[in-house]
């Protein structure tokens, strides 16, 4: 758990390094799409081990900073490298950075990450805007005391992802790969993929993709009032659905063949919900 002041004390942190940029959009990098970080101009990188309180990612292919700087113009504060709930940090340490963002004046927080088609009718490197989540099987970043500071003690999550910002980002992958997806990401623990069985369940609950993040994340920044929108790369398709062992290695591997279109997928989204 951690208090109001542990939060201000990050924000505080950061705003004296970033002195007069004030970004009004957020975005968390997932597996392997750290790459946007090469596209910022009049850069500043913070580590996350040198902000007070800030939990570290430790997983290979996640940079573990925070770049502040212009995304084709705009303002945007980036997280390189999330910290996920299998490294073995507790939810609270997971949405840490969310809520400072929401210190620093964040208003539009952008999620991303690799994740495993469900959906029969995905094709690994398709793009899945997130309009819903399932997540049965892990607790709520929002158990224990209620910061007010934050907001209400129940939230309501029929609208967890911003319609208007999910319809502007699904048409700008239609227009950049010629297709989307849209649908339901189910939410696991890991740090294992799932089991067929899992997966076959996962579906008749409604599931299009499957993954180990975003959702505290979503959790978070909605209980603050952030706007939020995420996307989903499909990595692999999940386990189960086709005759394959899943490795790391693969997700590793789209994510890499598709870099150069989420690349400009999100340069040109950034501008577009700015305005
Ligand atoms: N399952 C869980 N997380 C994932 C997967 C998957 O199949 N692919 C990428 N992240």
């Amino acid at each position: 758990m951690f208090n109001y002041e542990q939060y201000k004390e990050s924000a505080d942190y950061i705003k004296n390094k970033i002195g007069e940029l004030k970004p009004k959009t957020a975005i968390i990098l997932g597996s392997g799409l750290g790459v946007l970080s090469d596209e910022f101009e009049e850069k500043i990188i913070i580590k996350y081990k040198e902000i007070p309180n800030f939990p570290i990612s430790t997983v290979e292919g996640h940079a573990g900073e925070l770049i502040i700087g212009k995304l084709n113009g705009t303002q945007i504060i980036a997280m390189n490298g999330r910290i996920h709930y299998y490294e073995g940090y507790d939810l609270k340490e997971v949405t840490f950075p969310i809520r400072v963002f929401k210190l620093l004046g964040i208003e539009k927080l952008i999620i991303t990450n690799a994740a495993g088609g469900i959906n029969t009718n995905f094709e690994e490197g398709d793009f899945m805007v997130i309009n819903d989540y399932l997540s049965f099987f892990a607790e709520s970043a929002l158990r224990g005391t209620n910061l007010k500071e934050f907001g209400e003690r129940f939230t309501d999550m029929s609208k967890t992802f911003d319609k208007t910002l999910s319809a502007k980002l699904k048409e700008i992958i239609k227009k950049h790969i010629g297709r989307v997806q849209e649908g339901v990401y189910a939410y696991m623990k890991g740090p294992t993929f799932e089991t067929p069985a899992e997966i076959r369940a996962l579906r008749v609950l409604g599931a299009d993709a499957v993954g180990l993040s975003t959702v505290p994340e979503a959790i978070i920044a909605h209980h603050c009032n952030i706007k939020t929108v995420a996307v989903s790369c499909v990595t692999n398709m999940a386990a189960g659905v086709l005759d394959e062992i899943l490795s790391y290695d693969d997700v590793k591997q789209t994510a890499e063949r598709v870099k150069i279109k989420f690349k400009e997928i999100i340069k040109e989204y950034v501008k577009v919900i700015e305005e």
